[in-house]
C-alpha cells in the first residue's frame, strides 16, 4: 500500500506539521506501507521525497529534521503550481494520502479540494467541514445554533472593527484574543486588563484579518478525541485532561509542545455522567461539521450554578499527531497504539 504522508504546509504551524508526520512516519508499519513524504514548504512549494524503504534496523529513527532534509527546499524556485502540478502526478498512484497538515493551506480544505479534484483518496474531513472547522466562528455559530454551548465572544472582521463597552462587560476578563483560523495557539494572548487588547489584537492579526475575542472559560480542560472506523461506526475516545503547570499559566504553544510543563490525565478522573454527556456531545460536534475520519474536541467544563456545562472551546480536523499530542496519548488509553490508529485512519479512508 502506498501511502503519501502530505506535511509541512504555508503557515505558523508548519513545525508542528513537521513533528506530526514525523511521529506517524515512525510509527507506519513499513513493512506494509510504501511511505513517500510531500512537504509543503512555507513558500508554498510541494517536494517530493524519495519513498522511504523498509526499515532494516540499520535505517536511522525518521525525525523532523530527517523528513526536511529528504524534502529540501527548491534552490530555484519554480512557481507554486509547477510543484503542485509536480507533487500531484507523484500521487497519482497513491492508495491513500495521509494529510498531516495543521492550519490554513492545509487542514481548511483548500488542500483537500485538491485532493479531491484529483481523485486520490485522503485521510480525514472534506472540504466544507475543513473549511467551517478551520475558522474557530464559524465552528462556534453552527455549534451555537443546536445548542451546544460555545465561549462568550465577538468577532472583529476587519482592523477597523471595534468592541463596543457593552461587549467589553459581556466577555470580561480575563479575555483571550485569537485569530479565528489558526492553531497551536500561535498568534492567542491571554488578556487580564483591557489596556493590553490593542497589542492582543495587533498579535493575532499578524497571522488573520478575522480576530475572535472570547471570555476565558473557568473549569477543567477536557479533550476527546473521535474516530470513524472502516465500517462506519463512529466512536469517541477516554476523555484527556490538560493539567497545565500553576507558574505556566495556560495551554500555550510552549506548553503544548515542550515537555514537562503539562501533564496529560487520561482517562480524565470525570464523574461518568459528565464523561458520558462529553462523548454524546463530541459525537453530535463531529456529526454538525460534517466531518469525516477524525477530530479532536476541545471542551472546558465550567460549573454553572452548581451544574458542570461542557463548553466547547474548539476542534481540530487534523489533531496534532506529535509525540507530545494529545490524539495518539487518548486512543493509547482506549487500547488503541498509535500504529494501529493510523492502521483504521488509512483503512476509513480508503473505504
Ligand atoms: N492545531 C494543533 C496541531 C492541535 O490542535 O493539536
Ligand atoms: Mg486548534
Amino acid at each position: 500500500t502506498r501511502v503519501v504522508v502530505l506535511f509541512g504546509g504555508r503557515n505558523t504551524e508548519h513545525e508542528v506539521s513537521c513533528r506530526s508526520a514525523a511521529s506517524a512516519v515512525q510509527h507506519l508499519d513499513r513493512t506494509r506501507y510504501e511511505v513517500v513524504p510531500v512537504r509543503i514548504t512555507t513558500t508554498g512549494h510541494w517536494v517530493v521525497g524519495a519513498a522511504l524503504g523498509e526499515p532494516d534496523g540499520t535505517q536511522p529513527a525518521v525525525d523532523d529534521v530527517a523528513l526536511r532534509a529528504m524534502t529540501p527546499e527548491p534552490a530555484v524556485l519554480p512557481t507554486m503550481a509547477e510543484t503542485l502540478a509536480r507533487a500531484l502526478d507523484a500521487m497519482r498512484d497513491a492508495d491513500v494520502v495521509l494529510p498531516i497538515l495543521h492550519g490554513p493551506y492545509g487542514e481548511d480544505g483548500t488542500v483537500q479540494s485538491v485532493l479531491e479534484l484529483a481523485g486520490v483518496p485522503y485521510m480525514g474531513s472534506g472540504v466544507l467541514a475543513s473549511a467551517t472547522s478551520m475558522d474557530k466562528d464559524f465552528t462556534k455559530r453552527i455549534l451555537a445554533s443546536r445548542g451546544i454551548p460555545v465561549a462568550p465572544g465577538a468577532v472583529l472582521l476587519t482592523p477597523d472593527d471595534e468592541l463596543s463597552p457593552e461587549d467589553l462587560e459581556r466577555i470580561g476578563l480575563p479575555a483571550f484574543v485569537k485569530p479565528s483560523r489558526g492553531g497551536s495557539s500561535v498568534g492567542v494572548t491571554r488578556v487580564d486588563d483591557w489596556a493590553q487588547l490593542p497589542a492582543a489584537l495587533a498579535t493575532a492579526r499578524e497571522s488573520d484579518t478575522k480576530v475572535l475575542v472570547e471570555a476565558g472559560v473557568p473549569g477543567r480542560e477536557i479533550d476527546l478525541g473521535v474516530l470513524e472506523l472502516p465500517d462506519g461506526r463512529v466512536v469517541t475516545s477516554p476523555p484527556l485532561e490538560i493539567k497545565v503547570g500553576e507558574e505556566h499559566g495556560w495551554f500555550d504553544y510552549e506548553a503544548k509542545y515542550e515537555a514537562g510543563i503539562t501533564d496529560f490525565v487520561v482517562p480524565a478522573d470525570l464523574d461518568p455522567r459528565i464523561a458520558e454527556q462529553l462523548s454524546s456531545v463530541a459525537l453530535e460536534v463531529f456529526r454538525e461539521l460534517g466531518c469525516s475520519g477524525l477530530l479532536r474536541v476541545d471542551f472546558f467544563l465550567p460549573e454553572v450554578d452548581g451544574e458542570v456545562v461542557p463548553t466547547v472551546n474548539e476542534v481540530n480536523t487534523i489533531p496534532g499527531l506529535t509525540a507530545m499530542s494529545q490524539f495518539p496519548r487518548m486512543w493509547r488509553a482506549a487500547g488503541t497504539d498509535y500504529p494501529e490508529l493510523l492502521d483504521i485512519l488509512i483503512e476509513t479512508a480508503r473505504t
